[in-house]
């Protein structure tokens, strides 16, 4: 049996308890999106995903212990891919829907998706988000942190620090019978009361058994509104927060990275997380 025939048995295998399910069409009856059966991870599911989870947040902390002044981002990605298989494991970002690298590496103005380069080094008072999705036996996890490299600037160092803490303030909401939109809301409250502006073209996923699963997270939403969150689900957070204007623009050329029009810093934390019955569990750091 492949690997994905074992991750599709467990459905069948554990299914949904009844009391969820119950509740669940309660909220349905009230007009609420519920999720699909197949965005409630089940234990053994959990179990794989948690695994992989370990080893993201193991992959990341390598990174953290090497990344210095001067590497290229090439190095990142050397690190990354390395360490990933030297766990068993594979990044996700590999050729995923061409993506020609095994992790992203996005700096200063650069919202998302940069791509490493060995042309592209880290200098004093940059600020660089490396973003690391790992499968380990089937499973994803998907994680990505901000580095300082050298003394930055207080304003960098604000603006990644707060958008941490955008993050915790999105996690704090993210528990059973809220909604999608409640994360959005919370984020969004607090980037705004201190003058950020928040991404609206990306945004966190549903992720475990596929890399982007419903739902789609946004960072900026109505309170209340959006997908029922349900004990099993998983999903990121992972809000993109500018230093000025919220305008992102694609590199036309190749095709993947996402910067600020304006050319203002951008800094972005993620974390893989499991709606549990009283609230939530991280399941990479
Ligand atoms: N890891 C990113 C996310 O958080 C997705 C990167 S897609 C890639 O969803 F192809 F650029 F790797
Ligand atoms: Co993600
Ligand atoms: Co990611």
């Amino acid at each position: 049996m492949t690997i994905q025939q074992q991750i599709e048995e467990i459905f069948l295998k554990e299914p949904i308890p009844a009391e969820t399910l119950e509740k669940m069409e309660e909220y349905r009856k009230k007009g609420y999106s519920i999720p699909d059966e197949r965005l409630i991870k089940r234990p053994s599911h959990i179990q794989g995903i948690k695994e992989a989870g370990i080893v993201n947040t193991a992959v990341l902390d390598e990174v953290c212990r090497q990344v210095h002044e001067g590497m290229s981002t090439q190095e990142i990605d050397d690190i990354v891919a390395s360490y990933t298989k030297e766990q068993g494991c594979i990044c996700a970002p590999y050729q995923f829907e061409g993506y020609p690298k095994s992790v992203c590496t996005s700096i200063n103005d650069e919202v998302c998706h940069g791509i490493p380069s060995r042309h592209r080094k880290l200098h004093k008072g940059d600020i660089v988000n490396v973003d690391c999705t790992t499968i380990k036996n089937g499973y994803f996890a998907d994680a990505s942190r901000m580095i300082c490299i050298g003394e930055v600037s207080p304003e960098r160092k604000r603006l990644v620090e707060e958008t941490k803490k955008c993050l915790e303030v999105g996690l704090a909401v993210a528990k059973p019978w809220n909604t999608v939109g409640d994360i959005g809301y919370a984020i969004a409250n607090y980037a705004h009361g201190l003058g950020y502006s928040v991404v609206r073209e990306l945004g966190g996923h549903g992720v475990g058994i596929e890399f982007h699963e419903d739902p789609f997270v946004s960072h900026i939403a109505k309170a209340h509104t959006g997908m029922l969150l349900v004990p099993g689900m998983v999903f990121t957070i992972e809000p993109m927060i500018n230093a000025g204007k919220a305008g992102v623009l694609m590199d036309p050329y190749n095709g993947w990275t996402i910067s600020t029009v304006d050319g203002k810093d951008s800094a972005q934390w993620e974390y893989t997380i499991l709606i549990t019955e009283t609230g939530n569990e991280i399941l990479t750091y």
